[in-house]
């Protein structure tokens, strides 16, 4: 296994672990000197770079333009690329995208699903590609889902993605995303979980580490930011200040 996984893998237990996504060149050349443990290249491009309304209109072709540049950039980090829709239907075609990813410069991949997906991961570790599962509210499904909502609600809900988090586990996945889904439950697929559990709207403290997109945590996308991002800056703010002023000044007279 790649030794840079190996490092994120011997923190279950001692030290939380830092994820937060990256698109581009400068984006990830920044949060990676910052000293992130792992940036994710997450099809949430779709939304925060593309303009889409969901990230059910991502292609292999966007994510491979970003993965290279963001690759380009990360030094340290262990860069994750997401998987787009349509890509993974079979173990196979799953293997195919996979590789693909790998040759722009991934170190591993991320895929939606636990038990309806638990032989394609298996397929592709097995080739020797890490992989990072994602269980609970599944953007990919927003669709036939109707929406984005918390998940594991009922016991019900919380024992289907308990068995989910099992079959990634089963399939050698080294780290699985745990997304909008209720509090308790997160922590409690942790608890029971050996490889490294990532939590985002998953509450604080619950899993062994948290993932951020990029433009929830900076403000870089003021038209839509879910409930449970935590804004640390306001750099749409700050950049409407410069081209204003900017502006000014152009029009101004000599
Ligand atoms: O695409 C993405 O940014 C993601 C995170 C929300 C985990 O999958």
């Amino acid at each position: 296994m790649n030794s840079k996984i190996e490092a994120i893998l011997a923190k279950k237990g001692k030290a939380p672990v830092s994820e937060l996504t990256a698109y581009d060149y400068p984006s990830a050349r920044l949060v990676d000197e910052a000293g992130i443990d792992m940036i994710l290249v997450g099809d949430s491009l779709g939304m925060v770079m593309l303009g889409y309304p969901d990230t059910t209109h991502v292609t292999l072709n966007h994510m491979l333009h970003h993965t290279e540049a963001v690759a380009r950039a990360a030094k340290n980090a262990v860069v994750i690329a997401d998987m787009p829709i349509h890509t993974y239907e079979t173990p196979e075609q799953a293997l195919e995208t996979a590789r693909a990813l790998m040759a722009v410069g991934a170190d591993a991949v991320k895929l939606e699903g636990g038990a309806a997906k638990e032989e394609h991961i298996r397929t592709i570790v097995q080739a020797g590609i890490p992989v990072q599962g994602h269980i609970g509210l599944l953007p990919q499904k927003v669709k036939e889902e109707g929406g984005y909502r918390m998940h594991g609600k009922t016991d019900e809900e919380a024992a289907a993605i308990m068995r989910d988090m099992e079959a990634v586990v089963r399939a050698g996945a080294f780290s699985v995303v745990i997304e909008c889904t209720r509090h308790a439950v997160a922590a409690e697929i942790t608890k029971a979980c050996p490889i490294i559990t990532i939590g985002i709207g998953a509450g604080k403290g619950t899993c062994d580490g948290e993932v951020a997109v990029y433009h929830d945590l900076l403000g870089g996308f003021p038209w839509f930011v879910p409930g449970f991002a935590k804004q640390r800056a306001n750099i749409s703010a700050e950049i409407t200040r410069a081209v204003k002023e900017y502006i000014a000044d152009v029009q101004r007279p000599e």
